[in-house]
């Protein structure tokens, strides 16, 4: 069977199929779907209509379907399978991701070409130039030509695990290319981005439906590559550039330049405009081109990358502080536009702040449309003294939200009169303060950004961790009247939940379930999902340990809690001043009300009755999360572990246990249920 070069127009009846002439055709197609992305994705040249190309993945579908045993993660039909994952894991990079020292200016460049001549003084150099990509940096790993993970960069030597999102960019290949002898192991790196295309779409979508448009296509691709659900990936254009092997086994080239040859005889895509020089002339003339070709480039470059080819040369010359020596970026100006200003507006932010926001004559600033930008606080515009009406320049960096840069003076012009803060807030007319060089709200409690803010806050992973209570939804909550503040997330009832936007049956009820299970919440997170000023997660924990007791907390005046080591006066200040707040104190109250207790710390040491014992949770418990009963445990001198083995004293088992029930039987573990197990705690 080829579906490479003839795939079939019709195909045999499933039923008819026995099991091995199914596999043949599932190997088949897969090959050949893979064959003929390439061919779309990489080399740009497809070879079959796009109605046969779905033709094709269909029946791989119907196959796969029928077959279930044939199932494989690395199928082109699993692209978009991946179930969302509950958080982002942390994964060691096979070798250092570093970055790349940068300038702007040419003599910098020099200095680099200088410094390689006499480094290596006496051989010959060459270097490969290519673009400097302005996405998103991953790593790939295939083992046995198989992608095995795909990871961030993170702090460049341990990123996070993105495999359930990579998958979904349809060229990154699933499968390296048999042609050429494939490495047991190769790890590479490249750049995810959004075409700008794409971009200009995806974001007018957005507007149109509402939602918050992405700042520039970088921002579009780095958010979109951390998301916990494949499916918000996968409907993104992305794409991905490859342009440096991190490691590889069983392959020994010498340069570069042939490494770059050989990626995309594996699949793997690189940039066209990639090129080979030896004199600083030729990177001069390189860097002009690509500069003056900028804007025509499907996808932003913020300048090139200049590399030295030979391996040999490159480790002669090593690394200093995470950057190669044997690199250097050398970027493009920021661009630049002139337009007109034509008002100052407020913003009110989640967290109170006001910021005065520059509307502008829409214009075209390095391919993007600029209409708003930020002008960060009342100093900054008086430093500025921009006012509406005046001609302003504006600059897109790239990587940053649009900024006003300078005021273009008009001799003789009639200006109109600078621009003040007001003393009242724009969203809900509460007094306006100082602090800093930045004005809050002081309607903390009663206005609506705030109040949705603290909502979305309240219900976030690190706090309360509300699943299914994001942004739009706390939005709707309020706007519809249902909370007017986060106590009022107690009273509501499933049919109260039915009343948003995109809530159905299902949904509500979990909804439902989600906030009622917060009922208990732990000290430090409970300080944490409060949102007040200044206390982060970490200042949470230190508060939790040193008062132990909410109430104590609640209680204890400004000098007390700047006691506290690493707790400076502006904590204090702000931690006592938010539970000495009427608007606070009734939210506590209304709390309280509403049922929820917050777990205290115990007072004194606890007796470690659990010491040395081994527990493994199984199954749904009703009374704790599997978290809540893990601390419990380690609260008493046991250990919590994931898996059964011959160390594991008990099994908890609670409701639908999985295999972890089975094993321990089979292992005679001593089981209990949640009963017993609440009993062994609390004696
Ligand atoms: S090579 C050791 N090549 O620029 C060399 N990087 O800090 C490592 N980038 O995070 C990088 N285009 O994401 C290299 N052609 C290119 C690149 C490139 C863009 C990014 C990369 C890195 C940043 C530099």
């Amino acid at each position: 069977m080829d579906f490479k070069k003839h795939p079939p127009k019709t195909f045999k009846d499933l039923d008819k199929m026995s099991k091995e002439e199914a596999r043949k055709e599932v190997e088949a197609l897969r090959e050949g779907i893979d064959y003929h992305d390439y061919l779309y994705y990489v080399k740009n040249q497809p070879e079959i209509s796009d109605a046969l190309y779905d033709k094709l993945f269909g029946r791989l579908q119907d196959l796969e379907q029928a077959f279930p045993e044939l199932r494989s993660d690395t199928s082109p039909t699993q692209r978009v399978g991946a179930t969302p994952v509950s958080e982002l894991k942390k994964v060691e990079h096979t070798v250092p991701m570093l970055s790349l020292n940068a300038a702007l200016e040419q003599a910098e460049v020099k200095n680099f070409y200088d410094f390689i001549q006499r480094r290596t003084k006496g051989s010959k150099t060459a270097f490969v130039l290519e673009p400097k990509f302005d996405g998103f940096s991953v790593e790939l790993v295939y083992e046995g030509g198989e992608l095995r993970y795909g990871a961030t960069r993170g702090d460049g030597e341990v990123g996070e695990d993105i495999t359930h999102n990579v998958k979904t960019i349809s060229s990154v290949p699933l499968h390296l290319r048999k042609k050429k002898d494939v490495p047991a192991f190769l790890s590479v790196r490249g750049e995810v981005f959004m075409p700008k295309k794409g971009f200009q779409q995806l974001n007018k979508r957005r507007i149109e439906n509402g939602e918050e448009p992405f700042a520039n296509p970088r921002n579009a691709a780095a958010g979109t590559m951390r998301q916990l659900d494949p499916q918000q990936v996968a409907d993104k254009p992305l794409d991905i550039l490859f342009y440096e092997i991190l490691y590889v086994v069983d392959h020994q080239p010498a340069s570069h330049w042939e490494d770059l040859k050989r990626l995309p005889q594996w699949g793997l895509k690189t940039d066209t405009h990639n090129t080979r020089a030896e004199s600083l002339k030729d990177i001069q003339t390189y860097h002009e081109r690509l500069a003056e070709k900028r804007d025509e480039f499907e996808y932003d470059i913020d300048g090139i990358v200049i590399k030295l080819d030979r391996y040999e040369q490159r480790e002669q010359l090593g690394v200093r502080q995470r950057s190669p020596r044997w690199a250097f970026a050398w970027k493009f100006p920021p661009k630049e536009e002139v337009t007109s200003l034509e008002d100052i507006v407020v913003q009110v932010g989640r967290t109170g702040v006001l910021t005065p926001v520059a509307l502008l004559q829409p214009v075209d600033v390095g391919g993007v449309t600029v209409s708003r930008a930020t002008l960060h606080n009342e100093d900054e515009v008086k430093k500025k003294d921009v006012r509406c009406g005046d001609k302003v320049r504006v600059a897109r960096a790239g990587d940053v939200i649009p900024e006003v840069m300078e005021r273009i003076k008009e001799p003789g012009k009639k200006r109109q009169k600078p621009f003040s803060m007001p003393d009242t807030c724009p969203a809900c007319a509460a007094r306006v303060y100082k602090e800093g060089a930045y004005y809050f709200c002081s309607g903390r409690l009663t206005c609506p950004p705030q109040v949705i803010g603290g909502i979305v806050h309240y219900a976030s992973r690190e706090a309360l961790n509300i699943e299914g209570l994001g942004e739009k939804t706390a939005e709707d909550m309020f706007k519809k009247g249902l909370v007017k503040d986060i106590s009022g997330l107690y009273g509501l009832g499933k049919e109260d939940l039915l009343q948003l936007d995109e809530f159905a049956e299902k949904s509500a009820g979990q909804l439902y379930e989600a906030i009622q299970k917060t009922k208990n919440p732990k000290l430090d997170r409970f300080l944490y999902a409060l949102g007040i000023r200044h206390v982060g997660r970490r200042i949470a924990q230190i508060l939790a340990q040193h008062f132990r007791r909410f109430e104590d907390l609640k209680k204890a005046d400004k000098e007390a809690i700047a006691e506290i080591p690493e707790i400076g006066p502006e904590i204090a200040d702000s931690v006592s001043e938010f539970f000495a707040q009427k608007e606070n104190r009734k939210v506590l109250k209304n709390l309280k009300q509403a049922g929820v207790v917050v777990q205290d710390l115990k007072t004194k040491k606890q007796a470690q009755t659990l010491e040395g014992k081994t527990f493994v949770f199984t199954g749904k418990l009703n009374e704790y999360t599997r978290q809540e009963a893990q601390d419990l445990v380690e609260a008493l001198g046991g250990r919590a572990t994931s898996s059964v083995s011959s160390e594991t004293d008990y099994v908890v088992a609670g409701e639908d246990p999985g295999g972890k029930y089975d094993e321990a039987r089979n292992q005679n573990v001593t089981i209990m249920d949640e009963k017993e197990f609440k009993k062994l705690v609390s004696s």
